[in-house]
């Protein structure tokens, strides 16, 4: 594993000690990367090595932070092939512990707690990093505090509370929880976890960038359509990327990024448009795709830039595309996709129609977890809008009936 060298603040540059718990830069808020001695990493672990690594996040331990794991086998999820599209792949976050990409943070975030002796950590969530908390604090024998809206999907609120964390159902969206936390926390002695606001779950998150490089036999794709709520996967992959450079593993080619964001809160692409640096609150936020309403994003200076390097775009698409897509990727992929990572495929539909994407491109459309944690959302869905129209019947095994 990595020694951290030091932790740079991504708005003014300044370097702090990776070797005691770090929030953000103190003088600007800036977020802090996590920085290694990549030279002296590339001499003794090169791509090759990679091949007797666990399958799992942690085959990339040489550059993560130095410290015993709190490992739940999270990460190295399968890149399918689109059956539907050639030259799409899915990468299938929705295979993780916890049921989404979120275990991949969490997961290094509690490993640095644990190395630290935090004791008590506290998340505003919009759900599925509530429970990746709370399921690596139950493996950590650490205490979880948990604020997260009243609607959050039930699986969320059943997972903690299994889990034994804290929960606290707050009448508001993430960004209330987030300021309930900051309130609290001094008094109650909790460390933040929140997305951004610590170093690690970022380190967690760009695993995902090692990994779609290492499964696509090195080579970067031409597109990442990544569903963007904090956008800290996105922002991973991206430092990944250059990381991957520096060791020699990859050229300077980089992947578009595609932030895509629902309608009903779609912060991102509002600034995208508007060709601003950072983005404004978004008022009355509202999606089924509850890891998408984040009305502001402490890291959107960061998305912004990134889309701008990369020659990407931000897209937003409805939560009638998203449904839909969530049914057809169930029906032609089998793979039965959280409302966010469905929004993927909706997103990369609209960038094809656009001409944004061509059919040669490679595509990867991020999964980020599984929609056995929506059942009540797709339930009520179902319920409130039109019959849903089938295909044709077609036989199957002799049974002719609709698939
Ligand atoms: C399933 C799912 N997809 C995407 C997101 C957005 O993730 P990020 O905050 O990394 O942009 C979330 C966040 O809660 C989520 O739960
Ligand atoms: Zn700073």
């Amino acid at each position: 594993m990595a020694r951290v060298e030091y932790l740079e603040c991504t708005r003014c540059a300044e370097h702090y000690p990776g070797d005691r718990p770090q929030t953000v830069c103190p003088k600007d808020g800036g977020i802090l990367y996590a920085r290694y001695d990549l030279p002296a990493v590339k001499k003794n672990f090169s791509r090759n090595s990679l091949k007797d690594g666990p399958a799992d996040m942690w085959r990339y331990a040489e550059v993560l932070p130095d410290a015993q794991p709190v490992t739940l086998g999270e990460g190295f999820t399968p890149m399918l092939p689109s059956r539907e599209t050639p030259n799409v792949y899915i990468k299938d976050e929705g295979r993780n512990p916890t049921g989404s990409f979120k275990a991949r943070g969490l997961a290094a975030a509690v490993t640095m707690a644990r190395h630290y002796g935090l004791k008590k950590l506290a998340i505003p969530s919009a759900g599925n990093a509530a429970s990746a908390l709370a399921a690596y604090a139950a493996a950590a024998g650490i205490e979880a505090y948990i604020f997260m809206p009243r609607d959050v999907p039930l699986a969320n609120r059943l997972e903690c509370e299994s889990y034994g964390a804290c929960v606290n159902l707050i009448d508001g969206l993430i960004s209330d929880c987030a300021r309930i936390v900051a309130e609290r926390k001094e008094r109650e002695q909790w460390f933040d976890v929140s997305t951004l606001k610590e170093p690690y779950r970022l380190e967690g998150k760009k695993t995902m960038g090692y990994e779609v490089a290492e499964q696509l036999g090195w080579q970067v794709p031409d597109a990442i359509i990544y569903p963007t709520g904090g956008g800290v996967g996105l922002i991973g992959m991206w430092k990944a990327f250059d990381e991957m450079q520096q060791l020699g593993w990859i050229g300077p080619e980089r992947p578009q990024m595609v932030a895509v964001q629902a309608a009903g809160c779609a912060p991102i692409p509002r600034a995208w448009d508007a060709g601003a640096a950072s983005s404004e609150m978004w008022p009355n936020a509202t999606t089924l795709a509850a890891g998408l309403r984040v009305p502001k994003a402490y890291g959107d200076y960061l998305i912004l830039e990134i889309l701008r390097t990369s020659g990407g775009v931000a897209v937003s698409v409805t939560d009638d595309e998203i449904m839909g897509a969530l049914q057809h990727w169930a029906r032609v992929e089998g793979i039965f996709a959280a409302p966010e990572g469905a929004a993927s495929l909706a997103a990369y539909r609209k960038l094809q129609e656009s001409g944004f994407l061509g059919s040669d491109d490679r595509v990867v459309l991020f999964n980020t977890g599984t929609a056995l944690k929506y059942l009540d959302v797709i339930d009520a869905y179902d319920k409130k809008s039109a019959p849903v129209k089938l295909p044709p019947a077609r036989a199957i095994g002799g049974i002719i009936g609709p698939y």
